[in-house]
């Protein structure tokens, strides 16, 4: 009953954060297009654009003001509570997800860190992550925005290394995107807000605005539409268990992170000239290359296969004994009544009771134990080297269940 509500739970929470998250992405990249799309001659010297769009069945017509009209409008549209509640849900979700239950989802099988210390560790680098990233951006570093780029890359890779040291995969990838979330949403909620409220006072009170305010704004915008790709994809990345489960997981990260900032680049600076079209063919190159260099070591398969000459030969598995492993180590979870207590049903919803199932689902149980070691979930079961070997030469052999 208890797995169950948390499911749901974790399905409600999920739910709202990525519906917030969808909504402050899209205006935010939404804002930074129609930056780079304003038509600038205009006329009218208050303004600094204009841009026409259609859309819906209706024609838009939009208008960017130098500074600020003379008089403020009755109502104007802030877009912050898409940045906060993305936050708040997110930081909900992680404590549903892998807190709650810290030793299966987020302590490495086999570490000396106690699942409280690596919760700590987990909240404590949210903060001291905005901290480091505001100094850096406060910094001589502010004047030279490739410089200030390579340190905070630096730090992010340290601090992912770092994790991936007591976390699971999954674990250590998420909560690089969440120190990642929380530097962005700390740029909505202490630099880009108090800019536009100072500028908005100011008009209103018919004052000078602090000029240094809006472009500090205006940059730590920027920044956040470059760190928002790394972060979708490491929200997605626990579906693509041959990046956080491989052993050189965090710099799997490192290279899908600069690849995306690349392609960014490009369409942010495509309006101005062609000069960064190379980001587009060298990340496809660098995704060939990490699919090459993650692709799956194949284990010995059995003396039938490969008994040639100076081959080790090792006796084909059995069905019997490929469901025996199975059954003592995933089926506590992967069944139709799974005994675990942490699971109502069956994870992923899937089922190994039978050879027939566990034959069907070859490919994704070699990937996931075989090739890796994210299951079973933090190993909780002890599941050894040579059974995982056996169970790797198993299917590499074709699974036979007769
Ligand atoms: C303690 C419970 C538990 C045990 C034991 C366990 N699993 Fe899992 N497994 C899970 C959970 C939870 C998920 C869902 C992970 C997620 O949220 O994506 C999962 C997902 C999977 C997936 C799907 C992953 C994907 O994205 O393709 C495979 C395959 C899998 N497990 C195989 C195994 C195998 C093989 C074993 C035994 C060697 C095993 N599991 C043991 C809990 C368990």
């Amino acid at each position: 009953m208890e797995a169950h509500l948390l499911e749901w739970l974790n399905l409600t929470i999920r739910w709202v954060h990525v519906i917030v998250g969808i909504a402050w992405i899209g205006a935010s990249f939404y804002f930074v297009w129609l930056e780079n799309n304003l038509d600038r001659q205009v006329k009218n010297q208050e303004l600094a654009g204009e841009l026409w769009a259609i859309h819906g069945g209706g024609i838009y017509h939009l208008q960017k003001y130098k500074l600020a009209p003379t008089t403020m409008p009755k109502q104007l549209h802030w877009f912050k509570w898409e940045a906060y509640s993305t936050w708040i849900s997110g930081v909900l979700l992680l404590i549903t997800v892998y807190y709650l239950n810290a030793a299966t989802y987020l302590i490495l099988p086999g570490s000396p860190v106690a699942p409280a210390a690596g919760v700590a560790i987990g909240l404590g680098s949210l903060m001291i992550g905005w901290f480091v990233y505001d100094l850096l951006c406060k910094s001589s570093l502010r004047h030279q925005p490739i410089l200030l780029g390579l340190a905070l890359m630096l730090f992010l890779v340290l601090l992912s290394w770092g994790f991936s040291q007591f976390m699971t995969g999954r674990a250590a990838y998420l909560h690089v995107g969440a120190v990642i979330g929380t530097m962005m949403v700390g740029n909505v909620f202490f630099i880009i807000m108090p800019a536009q409220r100072n500028l908005v006072g100011a008009v209103e009170a018919g004052t000078e605005p602090d000029p240094a305010l809006p472009k500090n704004g205006l940059l730590r915008s920027r920044h956040n539409n470059y760190l928002t790709l790394p972060v979708i994809f490491i929200m997605i990345s626990s579906h693509f268990p041959s990046t956080y489960g491989h052993e050189w997981n965090w710099v799997i990260l490192l290279g899908l992170s600069l690849v995306s900032v690349a392609v960014r680049h490009y369409f942010n600076t495509r309006h101005n000239g062609q000069q960064f079209v190379w980001a587009l063919p060298a990340a496809v190159l660098a995704l060939l290359v990490m699919a090459y260099v993650t692709v799956p070591h194949i284990p010995g398969a059995s003396a039938k296969s490969t008994a040639g000459e100076g081959t080790e030969v090792v006796a084909s598995v059995t069905p019997e004994q490929a469901h025996a492993i199975v059954a003592t180590h995933c089926a506590s979870c992967h069944s139709a009544s799974p005994s675990h207590a942490a699971f109502s049903t069956a994870p992923a919803g899937l089922m190994f009771d039978s050879i027939e199932q566990i034959k069907r689902h070859k490919d994704r149980i070699y990937l996931q134990s075989v090739a890796s070691y994210i299951m079973p979930l933090g190993n909780s079961t002890g599941m050894t080297q040579d059974e995982r070997d056996q169970l790797g030469r198993w299917i590499a052999d074709g699974a036979n269940i007769k």
